[in-house]
């Protein structure tokens, strides 16, 4: 199969500067007219993720020419990048491609709990999966705590690994039964749950899963250090040697076969077998545009008057609330939550100001010393996907569906998918099998998921938009419109400049709506966002947004 590639695969998330006023997407997330917000201050914190600002960024060069690999691996997140480790430690020669930096998006940008407690996961499992499936996600993951606590002392790496216990908890007494059935369902599996009323938070609470002896860690410390052994294991004396990790590099075919083939924009990349871990897979199959929900959510790194609790906290409301300490300070808190459906939000730095308003409620805090943004994909029932990408396909894999809960998922995911490639059995790999269906477990999300996308698909192209009209359009403003019975999604920046793209997602044709907080234009539909010139941030989308010229630069 031959993919077109982005028109630039390589453009950062955002903007990192002062979100200005916007006009964006009316409350389904569907796009609106004309200007109509005038921003009310900018949000507070540095707008750059907490892991990012404080690692060494990368600088792993371009593929150069054609090379021969036992596995390729498209992707550099958790996913990408623990998978390629765990091949290289059993002797296989394995080239990581990634179209931009490694471990810069969501991995670089998550809160970083080390810990098999998902929210209230256990209950639902049993209940869609049976107990057989339900036990083999609980060991994965509790696996996957001590795969890190083991790797970090292994290799001695640096980076801030901890140990604390993660708690979900409940605010109210009606919802007390859920927590006790989720400590009951992963007291089954052996997981170390108990419930408890009290916790170290600085508000009640109701009642809540405690798993002891959880971790967390600086993410990017700890996969950057898996990733300097991938990018060394196949170099020779001589500086030869073809596997290793290659950024700035856009796939653009991927051909399942013996061998598989890898088309990319910088040469080709023959493999005996391919994993496809881009977080929504470059090369869709087996419908994962239809099974996988994006969302998107908030981080605030804040320092408290006080000590932080010791524990990792979880509040699984809708937004949910999440409290983490970290490690290099005692007084330095990660808070996240405000989480929607990409593309879904009135306006994202208002998100930010909630989560704000929601965190200063709550805790004593000094400063905001960072705020940054992420995306996750949930799969239609809670469990991600990792195994064959399809069944028609022999040697293509997948690793997506994290739902938030990457840092074990992703490990897990390495082992699975590295004991698949090399022929061993696993003992997890069914309940992660896409190819699976249970129906009971997914039809509600499956039916909501794509009447959702259709609906917006209609919507944005039935329902009438303004001519545009750039004289109202004041530095920091967005707006989708008509241009020549066309709809077009145009910025002006702070300079003034203007910057018009189709609003028409080449995914699948929805249009996109304004995302103030990170100024990206993000379809509502299956999540594809890119940035003010239409360069692809985050897939399914392959093609950027046709740039349109409007005949003036600042009309
Ligand atoms: Fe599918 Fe835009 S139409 S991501």
């Amino acid at each position: 199969m031959t993919l077109d590639p982005p028109s630039d695969g390589s453009h950062p998330d955002g903007d990192r500067g002062d979100p200005g006023n916007r006009s964006g997407p009316d409350d389904r997330g569907g796009p609106a007219g004309a200007a109509v917000m005038t921003d009310g201050g900018r949000p507070s914190g540095r707008h750059e993720s907490l892991w990012t600002a404080t690692s060494e960024r990368t600088d792993y060069g371009p593929l150069d020419g054609d090379i021969r690999v036992d596995a390729a691996v498209v992707g550099g997140g958790i996913a990408g990048i623990a998978t390629a480790f765990e091949l290289v430690e059993r002797g296989r020669t394995v080239a990581v491609v990634e179209r931009d930096r490694i471990l810069d998006w969501t991995t670089g940008r998550t809160t970083a709990k080390v810990t098999s407690l998902h929210g209230l996961v256990y209950d639902h499992l049993i209940d869609h999966f049976g107990v057989e499936r339900a036990r083999q996600y609980a060991d994965a993951n509790q696996a996957a705590v001590e795969r890190v606590a083991d790797t970090v002392d292994r290799l001695d790496i640096d980076c801030q690994f901890g140990r604390a216990p993660a708690y979900t908890y409940v605010e109210s007494a009606s919802d007390r039964g859920g927590v006790r059935a989720e400590v009951d369902a992963a007291r089954r599996f052996g997981l170390p749950a108990s419930f408890v009323e009290s916790t170290e938070l600085p508000y009640e609470v109701a009642g809540a899963v405690r798993f002891d002896d959880q971790a967390y860690f600086h993410p990017r410390k700890y996969l950057l250090a898996l990733a300097e052994r991938v990018a060394d294991h196949d170099k020779h004396a001589d500086g030869s040697g073809e596997g290793g990790i290659y950024e700035e590099t856009v796939v653009t075919a991927v051909d399942d076969g013996d061998p598989c083939r890898l088309g990319t924009d910088r040469g080709e990349v023959v493999a005996d077998d391919v994993v496809l871990a881009t977080h929504f897979p470059v090369s869709d199959h087996a419908l994962y545009f239809s099974r996988l929900s994006p969302k998107r959510s908030y981080v605030l790194a804040a320092r408290l008057s006080g000590e932080t609790p010791d524990g990792m906290y979880y509040d699984p409301s809708e937004p949910y609330f999440s409290v983490r300490p970290h490690a290099e300070s005692e007084s330095l808190v990660l808070i996240g939550g405000q989480n929607h459906r990409t593309g879904h939000a009135d306006s994202t730095t208002d998100r930010y100001r909630e989560l704000e308003r929601r965190a200063r409620e709550r805790f004593d805090i000094e400063t905001i010393e960072y705020r940054w943004a992420t995306q996750d994909y949930t799969s239609i029932d809670s469990v991600p996907f990792v195994g064959p990408a399809a069944p028609q396909l022999d040697a293509v894999y997948v690793a997506t569906g994290f739902g938030g809960w990457g840092m074990t998922n992703g490990v897990a995911a390495g082992v699975v998918l590295a004991d698949l490639i090399t022929g061993r059995s696993n003992p997890w790999a069914d309940v992660y099998d896409p190819t699976r269906f249970e129906f009971g477990a997914s039809k509600s999300d499956l039916v909501s998921h794509n009447k959702h996308a259709m609906g917006h698909f209609f919507d944005g192209h039935v329902r009438g938009r303004p001519d545009l009209d750039l004289s109202g359009l004041s530095p920091g403003e967005a707006t989708v419109a008509d241009e020549r019975d066309d709809p077009v999604a145009v910025y002006r920046d702070d300079d003034g400049a203007v910057h018009a793209v189709s609003a028409v997602c080449p995914h699948m044709g929805c249009l996109v709506a304004w995302n103030d907080g990170e100024r990206s234009w993000d379809c509502p539909c299956h999540g594809s966002r890119f940035d003010i010139d239409g360069n692809v941030l985050d897939t399914p989308a392959v093609d950027g947004l046709d740039s349109v010229d409007l005949g003036v630069s600042d009309r």
